[in-house]
Order: structure tokens, then C-alpha cells, then sequence
């Protein structure tokens, strides 16, 4: 945990945004696989790690915004569980290092919301994304269960996004710690994409790393041959000359903060003439983002302009045509880029995601578009000091999207799709680091894999 004042700050922090009602964050519980005392790996809420910091399951906070009352519930081991589990803190001397003074047992937490409710208070809560949180929001509330993200307090949304947008020293240093988990992660993969690996094996290893070193992937790798699809999280191909691995990885700290890098690697450790081509288009993209992101621009504009970095790079190679800036506006370029340039990042990999997109990354004025591609923008809005982001480009030949806009004629003034159907089988690129803006414009977070053709070239050597 960090130093209960960050705790304490936090919540004093949301009390004076939230000014009166009460809020609930429930802590998630421990989730069985097969049978119950098999469980998946813990992983607690981000919100309730953000305003409490306790990482174990089976917990609630309780903040009464008008009179600043705290109270931490959870129920205390008994000497059953201890004989299976070992000694055990307290549900105080956890509450205490959050700094919080006050604890119930779980039991009465129905109770106390019940009670608050009866007395005309407002109960504000986040929405709920795991089933076992829903059921208990049911019974405190006494409704359907599945009724329970309509719930969800707009004006708490609002402000806990106001706060884990906008991160603090402590948190900067824990996501370096992640990337550079995350280096480590893509170096070994590098050095293993030989011809006849198989990606099962590359995949195991480089999770181990991020356990060994951290507290586990940061979200279920991504690493195939099959980069043409998005998010492949099958590995179950050998490697083969001809090919290109994507591996999009990345690990949390023991603090729960994430990194997610993407390197791509020619199998066998040598670029063809046709992958360097395409390549240098990507980290084109890539690096000038990084290079313009800051104050001042948008992630929506960031991600138009890389994107017509990547439709200039196809049309000099014969892929696309017809005017660039016009080609971009009208979604051509997404047969080759489908997905947004990047995402904020921190206790999420995808930063609040659970808490609505739209809350996050859009606002009143700012519209999600509907344009294929340019919908799946994760956020849109202009970068402020101390946000994190991942820069994220790609060039995808998804066989399926191809045919399905080769039969419909899509874009065809701006495509050349004979041309386009000769790299059908090249699969897919993409280069991902993650970013910290700074009053001036953006710093790289943790260690910088290998990057250009050269560095990916020598690292496999
Ligand atoms: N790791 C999935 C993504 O890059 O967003
Ligand atoms: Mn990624
Ligand atoms: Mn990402």
C-alpha cells in the first residue's frame, strides 16, 4: 500500500467534489474456476484500491460525504480459517493503514446502508462489472440484481474520472515499474520468435515474467502470428519464416498499475523487404504521435493525424489512393487501421473502462463518432498534464473485412483493392508504448523495447 495520507487525500479529495449523500465502493471477493475453493487469481477493484488500498477480497468502504464518517467493513478470521491460511491481519489494522479509524463487520452493512437509506440519504455507487458485486448491491438495495448498473451515480462516475485521470507521482512510479516489467516481457519474446517456437511456449514464458516480477499480466497477452486480429489471445501456432509475431503484453506492478507494450517481430529475426515497408509506416506513426502528443492537442486529432501518416505510407506503396485527407475523413484508411491510436492507462489497462467509456474519454461536446474505426476510439478528448496513454498504431490485412469491402465496392475510389488482395497473407503490425503527458508535451514510461527495424533485428540476433 502507499502511505495511508495518499488514501486519506484521495477521499477527502472526492468528499469535497461530492459534497453530501454517502458512497459505497465494494471490494470484489474472491471468484471460484470449477468448484469453490478453486478460485482465480484475486484481483481487487480498482476504485476500491484507489480510495482504500486494501488488496484483499471480501471488503466494503462506506464515505459519508456530509459528515466525513469513514468506516471500512469486512468480517475478522476466526482460528478455522487461520489453521488454512495462516495469521491474518485485522479488519482494523487493514483500515488503519488506509486511515481509517472506523470498521463493522460485513454483516451489518445492509443495515447501515438500509438505515441511511430510511433516513433520506443518497447512496451514491460505481457501476458494478462482476456478478457477485451485483448480488450484494441486491440485497443492500433489496432489487433485481441485474438492475444494478442503472444504478450507478452519475456524479460519482464524473468525479472519481476527474481523479484517476489525472495521475499522481506515486502512481507514475509504480506504471514505470510495469513497463519496464513490459521491456523485459517483449525482449524475451524478441529473442525467441525463431521458426518452429511455438507461441504457447513465448506465451509462457513472458507471463511468468510479469509474475515473477510483478503482480501478473496486466491483461490476458496478445501474441500470435495471427497479428491481423486484434486481440488474439489464442497461441496455439508454431512459428514460421514468413511471418510476423505480435506480441501485446504487459504486466501490472504489486500495486496493481498497468503497462501495455506491443513490439512486433519478424519470425526467424530478419525483416523482408515487404514487412520493413509496412513496418516503417507503423513506427512512423507511432513515434510522431509521441513526438506531438502533449497539452494542446487532442487524442482524437492524434489519431487522425497517424492515421494519415499510415494512409500516405500505403498509398506510396500502392495500396491506397485518391486524396489522403479525404480518404481519412471518410474511414478509408480503417480497412487497414480499425481500432483507435490509444488509451489511458493506470489501476486498468484500459483506465476506467468498467466505469463507461464514454465518461472517461467523451464529453458534451466531444461526440463518439460512429464511423467504423473511428468509433473505437477509447477516448477523444484533449490531453492534460499527467495523463498516461498508450500510442498504438497498426496496419492489419484482416482477409475477412477485405472481402466484405471488395464485394461492397467501400472506399474504392480510395483503394487499390487487386493490389491490397497480394497481402492477404502478411498478417498484421503494431507498435504500442505508453506515455506520460507533462506540461510541455510527453515522456516515455519505463524502458523503451526495441523499436526500429535495427534494434528488433540485433535483440533476435
Ligand atoms: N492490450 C490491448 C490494447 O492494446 O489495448
Ligand atoms: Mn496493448
Ligand atoms: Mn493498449
Amino acid at each position: 500500500m502507499f502511505e495511508k495520507e495518499v488514501y486519506t487525500n484521495r477521499r477527502n479529495r472526492l468528499r469535497a467534489l461530492m459534497k453530501s449523500g454517502i458512497g459505497l465502493f465494494i471490494g470484489n471477493v474472491e471468484s471460484p474456476v470449477n468448484y469453490p475453493d478453486n478460485t482465480y487469481h484475486f484481483r481487487q477493484d480498482s476504485d476500491f484500491l484507489y480510495f482504500f488500498g486494501i488488496d484483499l477480497p471480501g471488503l466494503a468502504g462506506v464515505i459519508d460525504f456530509d459528515s466525513g464518517d469513514e468506516v471500512v467493513f469486512g468480517t475478522d478470521f476466526d482460528v478455522d480459517d487461520i489453521v488454512w491460511m495462516g495469521p491474518q491481519p485485522s479488519v482494523a489494522d487493514l483500515a488503519a493503514m488506509s486511515g481509517v479509524r472506523d470498521t463493522l463487520p460485513m454483516a451489518k452493512l445492509v443495515d447501515h446502508i438500509q438505515k441511511a437509506i430510511a433516513g433520506g440519504r443518497e447512496v451514491h455507487l460505481l457501476p458494478p462489472y462482476r456478478a457477485e458485486t451485483r448480488m450484494t448491491l441486491g440485497t443492500i438495495f433489496r432489487e433485481n440484481p441485474c438492475q444494478m448498473t442503472s444504478r450507478a451515480s452519475e456524479m460519482l462516475i464524473r468525479a472519481v474520472v476527474s481523479m484517476r485521470s489525472l495521475k499522481e507521482e506515486v502512481e507514475i512510479a509504480e506504471i514505470e515499474k510495469a513497463a519496464d516489467i513490459a521491456c523485459e516481457m517483449q525482449t524475451t519474446a524478441m529473442r525467441m520468435c525463431k521458426p518452429g517456437v511455438t507461441e504457447q511456449e513465448i506465451f509462457g514464458v513472458i507471463e511468468g515474467i510479469a509474475w515473477a516480477k510483478g503482480a501478473g499480466p496486466s491483461f490476458p497477452t496478445i501474441l500470435s502470428i495471427n497479428g491481423q486480429t486484434l486481440h488474439n489471445h489464442k497461441h496455439n501456432n508454431v512459428l514460421r519464416e514468413g511471418r510476423m509475431m505480435v506480441t501485446d503484453c504487459g504486466a501490472e506492478s504489486n500495486m496493481h498499475y498497468a503497462a501495455d507494450l506491443t513490439r512486433t517481430t519478424p519470425v526467424g529475426g530478419h525483416f523482408s523487404q515487404r514487412q520493413r515497408e509496412i513496418y516503417e509506416i507503423v513506427l512512423k506513426a507511432n513515434t510522431e504521435s509521441i513526438k506531438k502528443a502533449g497539452p494542446g492537442i487532442s487524442n482524437r486529432d492524434l489519431h487522425l493525424n497517424a492515421c494519415t501518416i499510415i494512409a500516405a505510407g500505403l498509398r506510396d506503396l500502392g495500396l491506397m489512393k485518391g486524396d489522403i485527407d479525404t480518404a481519412v475523413a471518410e474511414g478509408a484508411h480503417a480497412l487497414f487501421m480499425p481500432h483507435g491510436l490509444g488509451h489511458m492507462m493506470g489501476l486498468d489497462v484500459h483506465d476506467m473502462e468498467g466505469l463507461g467509456e464514454n465518461f472517461v474519454g467523451y464529453n458534451e461536446e466531444v461526440r463518439r463518432s460512429t464511423q467504423f474505426g473511428l468509433k473505437s476510439l477509447r477516448f477523444a478528448l484533449p490531453y492534460k498534464p499527467g495523463h498516461v496513454f498508450t500510442v498504438e498504431p497498426g496496419i492489419y490485412f484482416i482477409p475477412e473485412l477485405y472481402a466484405k469491402w471488395r464485394s461492397e465496392g467501400k472506399h474504392k475510389q480510395f483503394i487499390d483493392y487487386d493490389r491490397v488482395s497480394t497481402y492477404l497473407d502478411f498478417g498484421g503490425i503494431r507498435v504500442e508504448d505508453d506515455v506520460l503527458i507533462t506540461d510541455g508535451g510527453c515522456r516515455m514510461l519505463g524502458k523503451t523495447a526495441p523499436k526500429t527495424v535495427k534494434e528488433i533485428e540485433e535483440t533476435c540476433r
